[in-house]
């Protein structure tokens, strides 16, 4: 039965593409993902590929599951890993696809290859995604991890709740302003670029969209 392989690509440099994501690219008669995705790619995609974009989002995914009826595979790229923050909820929530149609190939997160970096053991850490969404819900819960020390790996959104939104919002909340930060910039790319700091100091910081912010309790990170 074909189809619809939702495939993490890992955080952007091709050593930490799998070769099971390469093996399905490979057998897929259609490959759709954004540009950078698909670049990983370019020896192993032999069928049809569509750039994806926020406008074709829907026509693609009605595409592929057209594909998919015909008995045609499908490989949608994702960034990371399919399941935090990818898209594999774009495609449970499309309506477009029941769970029998849906095969998802693990990729590492940026989360993932952050904590990495930073030699964090992430048993007892809390992650958070505003990448799509920022609501106040969510931010209470964040506040509540920080108040209870965790430490916290997330994904800011850099309309709205960038680095420094986030640092300011926390210190409006009492939170201190020496509270150690890591902002990990472009992981596994060749402007990758870690930063250590603390909520004070990025209040006036920008930071690149492609980042994952730490926040965390001094003891546990590397220096
Ligand atoms: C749509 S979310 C996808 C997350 C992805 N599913 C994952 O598991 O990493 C995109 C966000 O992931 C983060 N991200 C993805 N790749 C990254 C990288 N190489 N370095 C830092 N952050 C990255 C950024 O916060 C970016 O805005």
């Amino acid at each position: 039965m074909a189809k619809i392989n939702i495939v993490g690509v890992g955080p952007g440099s091709p050593d930490y593409v799998t070769p099971a994501a390469r093996k399905v690219v490979q057998n897929a008669k259609l490959v759709v993902g954004a540009q950078r995705s698909i670049d990983l790619f370019t020896a192993d995609i032999k069928g049809e590929k569509v750039v994806l974009t926020a406008k074709n989002l829907n026509d693609v995914l009605r595409q592929s599951a057209e594909c998919i009826k015909v008995g045609e595979n499908v490989a949608l790229l994702s960034t990371g890993d399919p399941g935090f923050s990818g898209l594999l909820h774009t495609v449970l929530e499309s309506g477009f696809f029941n769970s029998a149609d849906i095969n998802v190939i693990p990729g590492i997160s940026s989360i993932q290859a952050c904590a990495a970096r930073l030699n964090i053991s992430w048993d007892n850490t809390r992650l958070f995604t505003f990448h799509d969404e920022v609501s106040d819900e969510e931010k209470e819960k964040l506040i509540s991890a920080v108040k209870c020390g965790r430490t916290i790996l997330l994904l800011p959104n850099s309309r709205g709740f960038a680095p420094k939104d986030i640092a300011s919002f926390l210190i409006e909340l009492d939170i201190d302003k020496k509270t150690p930060v890591y902002i990990c910039e472009n992981i596994t790319l060749e402007n990758e670029k870690i930063t250590s700091s603390t909520l004070g100091k990025i209040l006036g910081n920008s930071f690149g969209s492609l980042c994952v912010m730490v926040i965390k309790a001094d003891s546990e990170v590397k220096g």
